[in-house]
């Protein structure tokens, strides 16, 4: 076994992390993880750390699952990879089928592929493809919504609405025309809700009053934006969406890579409003947090349009080498198993009461500026003033600084810039829930109050 030393020297000399700068790497000596158990995660030196990120929001019922890992060992004894191209797999069909039977009606068909930003790109490329292969080829425009973070390849990133991720990759995007996000502290309409009747829904009206006949799909993060910092939309936003995409024939794609898989309260967000998009991405929570699967789920609308004699070219062309790999199907069958018979659903309504009431304590501190929860998906954001809101110099990363803060109290969190982000394991018990609350609440009041 390497030393902790040995493997942060490779890391320093070889690893480049993702949204770092590595200039910077690792200011601190960085954790290293190596093992997991239950909602823990353990570093090389035998600490423990509550796993208060879901490792980067994927982990559902705790790491090291004895139930999905039999699965997976009991996949890997029988087949380890094989291609969906040309050929099938009982886990591949069988996992369709299940979500199939899980997600709003009328979305029956499943392709997958390895990651929430691909599951977003083939969406897009569906969409596109559809209208071209239903007559009406000039439906090309894609809408988004200001604050939206879809992915990192480059389709996702022309739909995403973050400047500092995306605007350096500007002349490499496509077009897309924008919302206003549905942030009601900082209305952009200058409104408030509920007498603004969700305005910023409704800017969608105008838009496709005069160019519905080009735009191809809007696509959205249902109920919260995630990476722009947990923004809870108003109830009734993604419905009014929906109507309006509907009466312009534009496709609705939401993506729940996210919110999917009982993050929001509900198995999906779209459920929380009985919205039914035309396309859904579904990524991060699939196998439990385990393995890398992703899904875009279509409706047979869609579907038909695909459809037709070879030589009519009609095929999506698009798949990748481990597309529907059959250890992540076995994983995420283990896992859709596990939510049923754990009562999973019942279980997050009593997480997200515990959190509320915990929370309510967070809201009340001297820089919290606004707490934002959709089931167990939480934003704290932290601002230099809490009553004009205004935001701390960036340089001072109060927010890293409060999740360094948190590590000291045996919690792994992560921020989005001034806000500290809590998405704890939907298995958390509520004795886990009320350690990283006071963990939180202890490092917030270090940093911004200089409380010990
Ligand atoms: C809403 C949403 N879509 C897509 C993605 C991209 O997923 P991945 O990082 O698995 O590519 C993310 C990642 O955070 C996300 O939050």
């Amino acid at each position: 076994m390497p030393t902790t030393q040995e493997i942060i020297g490779q890391d320093l000399a070889h690893l480049w992390h993702p949204f770092t700068q590595m200039k910077l790497w690792p200011g601190e000596p960085p954790l290293v993880i190596e093992r997991g158990e239950g909602n823990w995660l353990i570093d090389s030196q035998g600490r423990r750390y509550l796993d208060g990120c879901s490792s980067l929001w994927v982990t559902v019922h705790g790491h090291n699952h004895p139930r999905i890992n039999r699965a997976i060992a009991e996949q890997l004894a029988l087949l380890d990879h094989s291609t969906l191209l040309g050929l099938t797999h009982p886990g591949a069909a069988r996992l369709a089928a299940e979500l199939a039977r899980l997600v709003p009606v009328d979305l029956d068909k499943v392709f997958y592929s390895e990651c929430g930003s691909t599951a977003v790109e083939i969406a897009l490329k569906m969409a596109f493809q559809f209208w071209q292969q239903s007559g009406r080829p000039e439906k090309k425009r894609f809408l988004a919504l200001e604050g939206a973070y879809h992915g990192d390849t480059l389709g996702a990133v022309s739909v995403g609405g973050m400047p500092l991720f995306h605007q350096v990759y500007g002349p490499l995007l496509f077009d897309v025309d924008r919302l206003p996000q549905p942030h009601c502290r900082l209305c952009g309409l200058g409104l408030s809700h509920p007498s603004c009747d969700l305005a910023c829904a409704q800017a969608l009206e105008p838009i496709l009053r005069r160019h519905g006949a080009e735009v191809c799909a809007l696509i959205v993060e249902p109920k919260v934006q995630g990476a722009a910092g947990m923004i809870v939309q108003p109830p009734g936003y993604l419905t009014r969406l929906a109507q309006i995409c509907r009466r312009y024939d534009v496709l609705l794609i939401a993506d729940e890579v996210a919110t999917g898989f009982g993050r929001t309260g509900a198995m999906f967000a779209c459920d929380l409003e009985g919205v039914c998009p035309d396309l859904m991405c579904l990524g991060k929570g699939l196998t439990g947090g385990v393995l890398p699967l992703a899904a875009t789920l279509a409706g047979q609308r869609v579907y038909q349009a695909f459809l037709g004699e070879f030589e009519e070219f009609k095929t999506f062309f698009h798949g990748h080498t481990y597309t529907g790999n059959p250890l992540a199907c076995a994983a995420a069958l283990a896992s859709l198993e596990l939510f049923a018979e754990t009562r999973l659903l019942e279980h997050v309504a009593v997480l997200s009461g515990l959190l509320a009431r915990g929370l309510e304590r967070i809201a009340q501190m001297e820089h919290v500026v606004e707490v934002r929860r959709q089931g167990l998906m939480v934003g704290i954001e932290l601002a230099a003033d809490k009553d004009s809101g205004l935001a701390y110099e960036p340089g001072l990363r109060m927010g890293h600084q409060v999740i360094m803060a948190a590590r000291g109290r045996g919690v792994v969190i992560r921020p989005l810039g001034d806000t500290v982000v809590l998405m704890p394991p939907l298995a958390s018990t509520p004795e886990e829930m009320e350690h990283l609350l006071m963990a939180v609440e202890a490092s917030i009041a270090q940093v911004t109050e200089g409380r010990a």
